[in-house]
This record gives structure tokens, C-alpha cells and sequence, in this order.
């Protein structure tokens, strides 16, 4: 009898513990970090280009415009990754901010891989300045 229970609970806790994992398998990445590894690929992906040895067809006006176009698109989706925790004047500023910095720069695409380098320095200061104050 008492080996019987023992068995039952054995296979209860089992079954507890295995729903358990499959409930924190299951959670996933939060968007604002998806959000954020997305950003921080493309603006490194710009600042590579700054690397001595780099192709000058590695910065043509199709690729810079095309990790450009993706930071400012995820730029579009900074509120909705962060508010309501961070709902904040100063982050709708910096957010705004940001998307200013990219709307300049697509204005203004880059002709070599100096100056994606240097333009990517420049939007790294407006990730910078929300960081200081909301990371
Ligand atoms: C308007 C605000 C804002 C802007 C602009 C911004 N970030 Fe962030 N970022 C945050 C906040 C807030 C966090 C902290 C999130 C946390 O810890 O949960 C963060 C965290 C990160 C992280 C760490 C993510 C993690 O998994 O913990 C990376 C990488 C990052 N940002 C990259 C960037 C890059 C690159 C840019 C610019 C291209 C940028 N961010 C622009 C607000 C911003």
C-alpha cells in the first residue's frame, strides 16, 4: 500500500515538474529585447564598415540603406515595446529623437564606408542618449 502512494506521488510530481519546463520553454524572447537585439545587429552592421579592409561594394547605397531603413522602421516600434512601463515625456522624446536622427541620415545616404561608419557613430549617440537615462 505504502509503495503504491509512494509510486503515485512519484509520477504526480513528475508530471507537475514537466509541465512546469514546457510553461518556461515556452515564454519566449520579450519584444523589447528582440527589438533591441534587431537594432543593435543593424547598427553594427553599419559600424563594421568603418573596418580598415572593408569592400568599398560592402557600403553601397543599397546596403547601408537597406540597415537604415530597418533601424528606422524598428524605431517606429519603440513605444510599443516599452509603454506603458516607461511612459515618460523624456522617452517620447528620445524616441521621437531617434527617428529624426534616421530620417537624416536616409536623407542623406552615405558614399563609402567612412561615412556609414561615421553616420552610424552619429545614431549610436541618439541609442546613447535614451540609454543614459532609461537602461
Ligand atoms: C527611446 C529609448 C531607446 C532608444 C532610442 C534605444 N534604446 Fe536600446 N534600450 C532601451 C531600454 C529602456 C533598454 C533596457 C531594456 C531592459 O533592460 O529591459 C534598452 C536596452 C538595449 C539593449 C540590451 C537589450 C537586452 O537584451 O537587455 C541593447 C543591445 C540596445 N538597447 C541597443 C540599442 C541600439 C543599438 C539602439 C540604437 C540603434 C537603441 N538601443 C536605441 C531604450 C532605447
Amino acid at each position: 500500500m505504502r509503495a503504491a502512494i509512494l509510486l503515485a506521488l512519484g509520477l504526480f510530481i513528475g508530471v507537475v515538474a514537466t509541465v512546469m519546463t514546457l510553461g518556461a520553454l515556452r515564454q519566449g524572447t520579450p519584444f523589447h529585447q528582440g527589438l533591441m537585439s534587431v537594432m543593435a545587429h543593424h547598427l553594427g552592421s553599419l559600424r563594421a564598415m568603418g573596418e580598415p579592409g572593408t569592400p568599398a561594394d560592402a557600403c553601397s547605397s543599397q546596403r547601408v540603406g537597406a540597415h537604415l531603413a530597418m533601424l528606422r522602421l524598428a524605431g517606429d516600434d519603440l513605444e510599443a515595446a516599452f509603454l506603458p512601463t516607461m511612459n515618460d515625456e523624456r522617452f517620447r522624446q528620445y524616441a521621437s529623437n531617434y527617428r529624426d536622427a534616421l530620417d537624416a541620415a536616409i536623407a542623406q545616404p552615405a558614399q563609402s564606408c567612412e561615412t556609414a561608419a561615421q553616420q552610424a557613430a552619429a545614431l549610436g549617440d541618439s541609442c546613447s542618449a535614451c540609454h543614459r537615462d532609461f537602461r
